[in-house]
């Protein structure tokens, strides 16, 4: 078999023969392809796209390039969350504790921050002490005794994903539907869990920015996740608005905390309870609706809360920070970001809110840097708000003051004040199972 033939044969619209997937995929990772062989293959997948069969064999080879995690040391029905990235977005620390809290398991695997998105391990490991690289024995006795763990990917988790994503980001192929899917999906069908709750974000913040795009992609995920023999379902949920008030690492965990307490934004809790709901719904704990009071329970309760504070204590975290949120370190430098005309608010680049905090140093503009774990932005105002001139519409936290006007000059020029006020978006556009 020849790479060359197999590359000449999707740029021409063929339809790639399983052989040929698997072919390809091992040899790619052994190093026996080239980059600009497989470059070329990823920019004709890019224009001819992939069926379903396809793509689900490109999963499957993707997923088997390295390890395929054993959770059978688990009791009970693992349940796993995949968000497709977003801003704000602190949405498994807070359901993650309410499915445990409910009688679930969550053995969770979480990515660092992405371009201008936040990650769930950056996150936690803000609160000081927190491992979130744990031997896989010690993974499973913490799920076991507590319903939860959330830690990193283990470094030989689905490697060709790892090679094949370097190569799409610097090649433009990232916004491939096909190569999004097989992406994302064959780390989770290597992570082991026996059913997926995909959370594919939709807007200006997020990667896939249409809503038709997002359904499509949402399609062929839960088709490969269903073929693989997983239970699996996806919710298309609003990231055209920051979610919640919080930007930026430990700010969010305060966030977390206080949605716990039921003293959250409404929008978070609202997105939460529907997570929340469909992985108790995926997990067999009862109807959709009976899931949804199950959930409300265990957060008004303080159930939800007390798992938080025993998973964290678990993986060797200071829960002196979650029992109270004022010992978090404070950033030195904040600054008012202020209204010049009053109207509402009725747009917010989502996408451009990321990076005025990415800027403020709560994510990396290179692999290689460290995170400022105090920096970020909490925002006072979101779409649908009136201003008046001279109002606050954010406050910027950083410990590096020379940040300040870039990031203010970036939110600033994200935050669209109008004299009408417009219709506000559904948080759940859709659900497809
Ligand atoms: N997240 C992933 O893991 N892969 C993609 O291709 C896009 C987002």
């Amino acid at each position: 078999m020849r790479m060359y033939d197999i590359i000449m044969k999707k740029r021409n619209g063929g339809i790639l023969a399983e052989e040929e997937i698997r072919f390809m995929i091992q040899e790619y990772v052994l190093g026996n392809i080239p980059d600009y062989q497989m470059s070329a293959m990823l920019m004709a997948i890019y224009f001819q796209g992939m069926t379903d069969i396809e793509t689900t064999i490109l999963t499957d080879a993707m997923a088997h390039s390295g390890d395929m995690v054993d959770l059978s040391g688990i009791d009970g029905i693992k349940v796993d969350k995949h968000s497709t990235g977003g801003v704000g977005d602190k949405t498994s620390l807070i359901i993650a504790p309410i499915v445990a809290a409910c009688g679930g398991k969550v053995a969770k695997m979480s990515g660092r921050g992405l371009g201008h998105t936040g990650g769930t391990v950056d996150k936690m490991e803000s609160i000081p002490g927190m491992e979130t690289s744990i031997p896989q024995e010690k993974f499973i006795d913490i799920v076991n005794k507590t319903g939860l763990c959330v830690i990193g990917q283990s470094g030989n988790l689905a490697p060709a994903d790892k090679k094949l994503y370097a190569l799409r980001d610097v090649t433009a192929t990232v916004d491939s539907i096909p190569l999004i899917a097989a992406s994302i999906m064959s780390k989770k069908l290597a992570a082991g869990n026996d059913c997926i709750l995909l959370d594919v974000k939709t807007g200006s913040g997020a990667f896939m920015k249409t809503l038709d795009g997002s359904i499509e992609l949402a399609k062929k995920m839960v088709a490969i996740g269903e073929h693989a023999g997983k239970k699996t379902v996806a919710l298309i949920t609003d990231m055209d608005i920051p979610l919640g008030f919080a930007i930026g690492n430990s700010l969010e965990i305060i966030e977390v905390v206080d949605t716990l307490h039921n003293k959250g934004p409404r929008d978070l809790t609202e997105v939460c309870l529907h997570l929340a709901s469909n992985m108790l719904f995926l997990s067999g704990k009862g109807t959709l609706e009976e899931c949804r009071k199950m959930s409300e329970e265990a957060i008004a309760s303080g159930a939800a809360f007390q798992k938080l504070i025993e998973m964290v204590e678990a993986q060797g975290g200071d829960s002196s920070v979650l029992k109270d949120t004022n010992n978090f370190a404070k950033a030195p430098y904040e600054r008012k970001v202020i209204a010049s005309m009053e109207g509402y608010i009725t747009h917010m680049n989502t996408e451009q809110c990321g990076i005025s905090s990415l800027v403020l140093g709560a994510g990396r503009e290179k692999k290689e840097d460290s995170i400022d774990y105090s920096a970020g932005i909490i925002l006072n105002k979101k779409v649908g708000e009136y201003v008046n001139k001279g109002e606050i519409l954010a406050t910027l936290y950083t410990s590096k003051e020379e940040s300040l006007a870039e990031s203010e000059r970036i939110l600033l020029n994200a935050i669209k004040i109008e004299e009408k006020p417009i219709k506000l978006e559904p948080l759940i556009f859709a659900r497809i199972e």
